[in-house]
């Protein structure tokens, strides 16, 4: 997989990633549009990883929170994609980009509940309580790089 990352939301790259999440999120797990493309989009780091075919097939966003911690958000596979370990190169590339763009040193996310064991396998730890986000239940998670 090539992964490709742009901050232009005019750039093909950002275009792709938001097919994607249009697919993943806005289709198949019923957000609010309103909610997924939201106001941070300008602010935010763009990722897209690309097939054999060059096929844009998972997307997530990097935003930085606070000086070398940055929130990962909106990891998606596309379904005809998943259970090839692209979800898990994404995660790879994501930290790459983390410590080469922004000199990190945490990474956080929240988790929707289902994609938790997802995460712990790339060792990311849950932390703090339950709580709703676009009426899906989450948990706060993160990992030291
Ligand atoms: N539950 C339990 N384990 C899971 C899992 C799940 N839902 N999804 C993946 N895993 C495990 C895999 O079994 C694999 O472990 P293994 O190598 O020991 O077998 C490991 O995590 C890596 O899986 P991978 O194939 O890289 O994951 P994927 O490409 O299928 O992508 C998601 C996983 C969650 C990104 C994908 O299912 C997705 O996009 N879902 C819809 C959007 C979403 O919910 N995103 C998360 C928002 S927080």
């Amino acid at each position: 997989m090539k992964f490709q990352m742009t901050r232009d939301i005019n750039s093909s790259i950002y275009n792709d990633s938001l097919t994607i999440r249009k697919t993943v999120f806005i289709e198949e797990q019923q957000v609010d549009e309103a909610l997924e493309i939201d106001e941070l989009e300008s602010q935010t780091l763009h990722v897209v990883g690309y097939d054999e075919k060059e096929e844009a097939c998972c997307t997530a966003r990097l935003y930085e929170k606070e000086t070398g911690m940055i929130k990962v958000q909106r990891v998606a596979v596309l379904s005809s994609h998943r259970g090839k370990c692209y979800g898990r190169e994404l995660l790879n590339a994501i930290e790459d980009i983390a410590k080469s763009e922004f000199n990190a040193h945490t990474l956080v996310l929240d988790a929707q509940d289902h994609a938790i064991p997802f995460y712990e396998k790339s060792h990311y730890t849950v932390y703090g309580g339950p709580f709703l986000d676009a009426n899906i239940p989450h948990h706060h998670m993160k990992k030291e790089i």
